[in-house]
């Protein structure tokens, strides 16, 4: 059956047409131009969402020249806006998950953060949706309905109000056991007299669009990050993979127990299947190929594509946090800002650049060590996917700052056959979320070089800038 699974994320919407077995027969991807405001203000225009995805889903399916069986949608987790139900049309800019004009209402309920928590398996920070909606309510409008950008995507393919139970479960206003809106949460967040929309689960079919010829099922929604755990076969407990995308996303499985993270991680739904609610902590490095395309801003580099040609082999002494959009987890700190230390007189663009790859490694490095004690047991393999992948110099520093085997995953496309393979089990009753996964076999595995001492240096001397 041929599916198409969009991917809607941050700096870009990639539309990906599988047949058979999951093999991909198109492709096709249109940039989105986020905007980024001072004091932390980030916003994209939902117009410019949309016809990405219309563009992007009409490119794929006339180059695979194959009728669909199915619409697929990956959603960039918590991003949200304002708009009219009855007309679909936007009241107004999306505000972006790396917006942290929230954090003020974050402030005013800091003595509910145990308690929300407890509920939501989060943590209370802007990054998640709620603070954005009630944000939005307070300085933008009180018009219409306020939802995550995948719930109004879906109405605008299909009619349906919907949003899956892994968006969801970002949003701070979910009852993270029962999987229902929580009305304590929504009072907390003064959003108790909004239209929430219905929580469906990923293999659920919530309408028909003609948007891309012919008409067809929508299914197969799912929040990204959590499509990419699903495509890289994360299934067992323990499993971990990490997407280098805009920002960098690990996930580890936690199977069907919502344990809380005790190290500031969060735990949210991995997926709802088959009438099953999995469920994953993650850490989040906010800025990754952001930090990249900032390099290239400064000059530094043309592009992603010479990082390892001006990468220098060694950061010569010099040290980077990258939190240019703030530090999620555990930190939680959306004020702060990025570092640069340890610069001399010899510090060319070179060093520079290895310092940023290095510290994008290094801040993975210890989400996977705080994964591993909530875990229980230090992971022993990452799997990895996103752009940022093709860095064998970013790869290797992953392999040697984490002293874990570091397995790239074969597709570019890994969010994308995370939602084509939700789509394909609400098509098919037959066959069981591991077959339509499947196995892999990584097209590079980095092995750590450099002997544990080392690493445990660099990440005490890193963790020093930090302040941690
Ligand atoms: O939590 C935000 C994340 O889901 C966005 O992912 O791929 O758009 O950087 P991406």
């Amino acid at each position: 059956m041929n599916i198409l699974a969009i991917d809607q994320g941050t700096s870009g919407t990639k539309a990906v047409v599988t047949g058979e077995n999951g093999s991909v027969l198109a492709t096709a991807f249109e940039p989105v131009h986020p905007v980024y405001l001072d004091g932390g203000g980030a916003e994209q225009d939902p117009r410019e969402l949309l016809g990405s995805v219309l563009g992007a889903g009409r490119r794929a399916v006339a180059a695979a020249g194959v009728p669909l069986a199915a619409v697929a949608l990956a959603n960039q987790g918590e991003t949200v806006l304002a708009w009219d139900r009855r007309t679909g049309e936007p009241l107004g800019t999306a505000i972006v998950w790396q917006d942290r004009r929230a954090q003020t209402v974050c402030d005013r309920r800091s003595g509910s953060a145990r308690r929300v928590a407890e509920l939501t398996g989060l943590v209370l920070d802007p990054y998640f949706s709620a603070p954005k909606m009630r944000w939005l309510r307070e300085q933008r409008t009180s018009e219409g309905v306020v939802t995550t950008t995948d719930t109004w995507l879906v109405h605008r393919l299909c009619g349906a109000f919907v949003t899956d139970a892994a968006t969801a479960s970002r949003s701070l206003l979910l009852d993270l056991d029962a999987v229902t809106w929580s009305g304590e949460l929504l009072d907390l967040f003064g959003l108790g007299g909004e239209e929430l929309p219905a929580i469906v689960a990923g293999d659920e079919i919530v309408g028909t669009t003609s948007a891309f010829g012919g008409s067809v099922p929508v299914t197969g929604l799912i929040v990204d990050q959590q499509a990419a755990l699903l495509a890289e076969n994360c299934l067992d407990a323990g499993t971990a993979k990490c997407t280098y995308g805009t920002g960098a996303f690990l996930l580890a499985q936690l199977g069907s127990a919502a344990a809380r993270s005790g190290c500031g991680l969060a735990t949210s739904i991995a997926w709802r299947l088959r009438g099953s609610t999995n469920y994953c902590v993650d850490g989040q490095v906010y800025t990754a190929g952001a930090a990249v395309r900032w390099l290239g801003e400064l000059g530094l580099i043309g592009g992603a594509d010479q990082l390892d040609t001006v990468a220098a082999a060694d950061a010569g002494g010099v040290l980077c946090v990258p939190a240019l959009a703030g530090l999620a987890a555990p930190w939680w700190d959306p004020a702060a800002g990025a570092s640069l230390t340890g610069m001399t007189l010899s510090t060319g663009r070179g060093e520079l650049v290895r310092a940023v790859l290095d510290g994008i490694a290094a801040q993975v490095a210890a989400l996977i060590t705080l994964t591993g004690d909530d875990l229980g047991t230090p992971l022993t393999r990452l799997r990895v996917d996103g752009g940022l992948t093709r860095s064998r110099v970013l790869m290797q520093a992953q392999a040697d700052l984490a002293q874990l085997p570091v397995e790239v995953y074969p597709s570019p496309h890994a969010t994308a056959l995370g939602a084509a393979a939700c789509a394909r089990v609400a098509l098919d009753p037959a066959v069981s979320i591991a077959d339509v996964v499947g196995g892999w076999s990584p097209v590079a595995t980095y092995e750590p070089v450099w002997p544990a001492e080392r690493a445990a240096d660099y990440l005490a001397r890193w963790h020093a800038v930090l302040g941690s």
